[in-house]
This record gives structure tokens, sequence and C-alpha cells, in this order.
């Protein structure tokens, strides 16, 4: 949290932001990750205005959902068919039900630190703790993230560390037979910025198909950010069950499940279907800026682009601390990166960020760089996004601040 209060902002153009006392910042938070495009992206003004006008919402079918679907499931390799919720929260809980009434089991298997919305079963270890306070690596202790969730709602959840092979082998191998699902970010995008170990995702994909559980890649982060087809394209994945939200939108709230028919089928309506209810799912409104927004993303160049723009913020940001001597790095690759000040070469899971991370000297470093113009939060388990908006000037920007605020670090 900022401190001594909240920045309140007012209204936000392309990457920059203006709060409500007229201060102008560039914006490496874009919502959470909302916008892909930045602010009032000029298109998803327009779709907008023209679609509100026509009525927001209907409890029909509409051609906007259609249009949507046909470009999602263009887009995302796995995605037979797709079904629109309204966050990703709301899109990682149908996932579950589905897995749970495709496999016939209860139990999923749920990584440290990873976040996936803040349904019951998915709400521990998402929160840094004290490493004493973890237990071992092959029995992790499972602590809630929240009050007010039932203790027996975690019996049905197997936990293990992330990017570890063997305690997959081991946590399957024990497990496995019992398993609806294995639910995973593919980026970690809730300890910072922790790209998977190569071979890693394949090996987890491989191990659910042995023990016949569901592989659910949770890229509501990730999604439509990496490549056009998320991490799935990038790293050449074929989950069982796919989630999305947060980019897909563009601003607008949105929640998605991807899958083959087979399984999203069961939502039919019949005596037998998984229930999934909502007054405001395909909401028009949504519909028609999910449709633009993913003509704008398969544009020849938009993940090219914001690639690069990450890649040289990234490059820059490297060069500021190697040249003042700090100890910091900044971990990941092109649109989401984050700068840990560690003494590690790497942070490669959630122990890592437990154990080895200075977060309060990263709050105390976004500070400085808010005096200095860029908007970002303090909270170090999030990560900085980049969008289709930000430009070479707000990378040179950033570089320029981020020479300042270093001069504060000692
Ligand atoms: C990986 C992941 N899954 C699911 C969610 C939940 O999405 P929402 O906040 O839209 O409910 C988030 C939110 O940050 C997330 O990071």
């Amino acid at each position: 949290m900022f401190s001594p209060g909240p920045v309140v902002l007012e209204r936000g153009h392309g990457s920059h932001v203006f709060d409500v006392d007229g201060n102008e910042y560039v914006d490496f938070m874009m919502s959470f990750g909302a916008l892909i495009h930045g602010h009032a992206h000029p298109k998803i003004v327009a779709v907008v205005s023209r679609a509100v006008a026509e009525g927001s919402h209907f409890a029909a079918a509409t051609p906007a959902e259609a249009e949507a679907a046909e470009r999602f499931t263009r887009m995302v390799p796995s995605a037979e068919v797709v079904r629109f919720a309204n966050t990703g929260s709301e899109a990682t809980m149908l996932a579950l039900r589905l897995a749970r009434a495709h496999t016939g089991r209860t139990k999923f298997l749920k990584f440290e630190g990873h976040y996936h919305g803040w349904y019951d079963p998915y709400c521990l270890n998402g929160h840094s703790h004290p490493v004493e306070q973890l237990g071992s690596q092959e029995n992790p202790t499972k602590i809630p993230d929240s009050q007010g969730i039932p203790a027996s709602v975690f019996e049905d959840v197997v936990l293990a560390p992330w990017n570890d092979e063997a305690a997959l082998e081991r946590v399957t191998r024990e497990h496995g037979r019992e398993l609806a699902a294995v639910i995973t970010e593919p980026i970690m995008a809730n300890m910072g910025c922790i790209p998977p170990r190569d071979g890693y995702l394949a090996k987890m994909r491989d191990l659910a198909r042995q023990y016949g559980a569901l592989f659910i890649l949770d890229e509501v982060v990730t999604g439509f950010r990496y490549a056009p087809g998320g991490c799935q394209q990038l790293y050449d994945l074929k989950p069982d069950l796919s989630t999305f939200g947060k980019a897909l939108g563009a601003g607008f709230p949105i929640g998605a499940v991807a899958g083959p028919r087979e399984i999203l089928d069961r939502m039919r309506w019949s005596e037998n279907m998984v229930l999934h209810y909502g007054t405001f799912n395909g909401h028009r409104l949504t519909m028609n800026v999910v449709a633009a927004n993913l003509d704008l993303l398969s544009a020849e160049g938009a993940h090219r682009r914001l690639l690069a723009i990450g890649d040289a913020a990234i490059a820059g940001l490297r060069d500021v601390f190697r040249r003042r001597g700090i100890k910091a790095i900044v971990q990941g690759f092109g649109p989401m990166f984050q700068i840990y000040f560690t003494e590690r070469d790497a942070i490669r899971d959630y122990r890592d960020y437990c154990q080895y991370v200075d977060t309060k000297k990263y709050s105390r470093f976004v500070h400085g760089l808010l005096e200095r113009g860029v908007y970002m939060t303090p909270s170090n388990g999030l990560h900085w996004i980049i969008s289709t908006a930000h430009t070479e000037q707000d990378v040179e920007m950033l570089v320029a601040t981020t020479d300042g605020a270093c001069a504060d670090l000692s």
C-alpha cells in the first residue's frame, strides 16, 4: 500500500494517468494487467459508446458474443469452445467445477505462491510468510490466505512447491489418482514474475494425463499478453482447460474458460449439467470490447511490439542497477517483469521469494518512483505491465527515474 495514503487517480490516457491534484504519471500497473491497450484507446472508446447506445445487455445470445468467441477460438490453440464469465475468479471456479464433474474426483493439486482468485479452495499459501512457517518441501503447511474459510475446504487441496520436477513426481505418485485437476499459472505472476524451468510445464501436463487428472492452465494474467494464444502458444502446451480474464477485456470485467467441447458441453441445460449461472455472463458491452480488443491484438506486430518495449525496459533497469552497484535483479521477459532486491541470481519459487527478497526496499524504491512520475504498486508480489500504449519515451523516462530513485535507496 502507498504511504501515507492511496493515490487517487482521476483519468487516464494511453500509458499515462493523472491524479486528483493534477500530477501525471506513466502507468506500469495498467489495472493489474487488464489494460492491454492502455487507457481510453480510441477504438475501445468508439465501440463502447456505440454499443451502450444500442442497449448494454440482453438476457439473450448476441452477435457480439459470437464474434468474441469466434476470435477467441481462432487465437487460443486449446480452445475448441469458450465460455464467458465476468472475472478471472469466476473462470477458475468454473474450471474446477468442470474438472470435478468430468473426472468424478474431488481433490486438486495447487502450488505454493500461486493465486487463482478468491474462491475458497484456492485461498491458501498465496501470501508471503517467514520460511519457518512453511513446513517442509515434501509436506508444506497449509496456510489460509483469509479468515472465513472452513478448514474442511482445504482437505481437498493437495499442496506442492512449484518449479520442482522431483516434488511433482512425488506428489502425483502419492495423490495422482485422486486428483480432478492440477492447476497452475504458466508464469508465476503473484510472487512477482517467475518463469517456469525448461520443460517443467510439459512434465506437469504429462503427469496430469498419466493419472487421469485435468491440466488447467490459469492464463488470467498471461493470456493474450505473451502471444496471441497466450503462454500455451509460447510454450507449445495443450491444457485440458484454460482460464482467462484481465487483458481479454481491455479494461472491462471479463473471465473465460476454454477447452474441448466434450468438457464444456457439460454446462448444457440438462438434469446432470454443470451449473454456471450469472446475470452478466456474455455481457453485450464487454463482448463488443472483447471482439475489438482481439482484432487489435491480431494486428501484425502487436505482440512483437509488446515484447520489444518490455525487453527494452528490462535492459534499461538492469543497466541502472549494475551501474549503481545495487543488488537487484529484473526477472521476466517482454510484457511482464518484476524487480527483486536480492543477493540471489534468480528467484525460482515461492520459498525463494519468502526468504531472499527485500520487499521493504522495493516499496521504498517504488515510492521514490512515484515522486518522480512513475505509477506502480509498492507490492513486490505483483509485476510490471507493458501495454501496446507504452512508448520508447516511457521506457526512457522509467530508466531516468529509476536512476534517481536508486540514489535514495542506500
Ligand atoms: C493467475 C490469476 N488467476 C485468477 C485471478 C483472478 O482474477 P480476477 O481478479 O479477475 O477475479 C488472478 C487475479 O489477479 C490471477 O492473477
